[in-house]
């Protein structure tokens, strides 16, 4: 992050009216380390997702695990979550707070006050997580150093760094869309839906700033759109792929079937099997369609989208956008407990 403050403009009254309501609503109510989950529900046993979310689910390796490591799998996948959670909002605050105070943004100072709230949010959402963890006994796990460093790669962009702020709604839109899949039925622990639900809350606030960020300065940034034409689809595959598969997660769960120790040919049979590809349809439909309306989706690159494999997802995405019905704050903002 360097080079000259953005100049100032006039933002859209769209963008205005948006802000006023974000800082309103932050102004009015934000997470309570203490007071907006139950932290006195049991730990024993619980289940901290659904079944039918299981990396394992609808794999042969299904049928070949027990009852028990299947509950420690549910543990040990969303402890892999939350502490995902742990450290990149420490790193988004840390980052948004440079941005403030280097004030690359000072001619906005509506944006600038609603980064404060954000910041603030993520510090105790963080906390959340971290003493979820602590609660069930589950301990850290090793950061993959392209999240270490996701700042340094990702925000040198002179003058503005609008391509950190999107990569990092898209981080926050596709874990939130996950969260609230993977808890959305009474099966699963109250205090893991809380975590979800109350997360989502707030969370919802940070993708539709992020969202209009883009959308507002977008064409104001030199280069953005067409480099986000190429790197976004492969980009989000990873991200994807790479949250559904973890090594660590199943060193823990410790499953005593020796099938399970092929860890390529394990990763390979959950990355594609119908079940997994479904939970990801659901994750990025909303997404892809922001993609089309910004024009990050470019017919002309579909070779990418394809060879990313979101092919069919996107021509999904393509039949049902309506470029007329744009998503708008309200219906955003209205938190949606039953994602199916
Ligand atoms: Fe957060
Ligand atoms: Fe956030």
């Amino acid at each position: 992050m360097s080079g000259e403050p953005l100049a100032k403009k006039d933002l859209s009254p769209k963008f205005s009216k948006i802000l006023n309501k974000l800082n309103a609503v932050s102004d009015r109510k934000q997470m309570h380390l203490l007071l907006d989950h139950p932290w006195d529900a049991p730990t024993e046993g619980v289940w901290l997702k659904k079944r039918e979310n299981l990396s394992i689910y609808g794999t042969p390796y299904y049928d070949l695990a027990t009852e028990e490591e299947k509950q420690r799998l549910s543990l040990y996948e969303t402890g892999c979550w939350w502490h995902t959670f742990v450290v990149f909002e420490n790193l988004v605050t840390e980052y948004y707070m440079k941005i403030i105070n280097h004030e690359s943004l000072r001619a906005f100072p509506d944006v600038v006050k609603y980064m404060h709230h954000f910041c603030r949010e993520e510090i105790t959402h963080a906390m959340v997580f971290k003493k979820a963890m602590t609660h069930f006994g589950i301990k850290p796990y090793p950061v993959p150093d392209n999240l270490k460093d996701f700042y340094k790669d990702n925000a040198s962009i002179a003058e503005f760094p609008l391509k950190a702020i999107y990569m990092t709604i898209l981080i926050e839109w596709f874990a939130e869309n996950n969260a609230l899949i993977d808890c959305n039925n009474d099966f699963v622990s109250p205090l893991s839906r809380a975590i979800a639900v109350e997360h989502h809350k707030e969370e919802a606030r940070h993708i539709e700033w992020g969202k209009n960020m883009i959308r507002e300065f977008m064409h104001q940034v030199p280069g953005f759109l067409e480099e986000a034409k190429e790197y976004s689809a492969p980009w989000m595959r990873g991200l994807l792929d790479m949250a559904t598969t973890n090594p660590e997660t199943y060193d823990r769960v410790g499953f005593n079937d020796p099938a399970f120790a092929d860890y390529e040919a394990l990763f390979e049979s959950v990355i594609f099997c119908e079940n997994r590809q479904q939970i990801n349809r659901k994750i990025m439909d909303p997404i892809l369609r922001f993609f089309i309306e910004i024009g990050v989706y470019d017919p002309a690159y579909h070779d990418i989208w394809e060879a990313a494999r979101f092919g069919d997802d996107i021509r999904a995405a393509l039949a049902s956008f309506d470029k007329g019905k744009v998503e708008e704050l309200d219906n955003v903002m209205s938190v949606k407990y039953n994602v199916s």
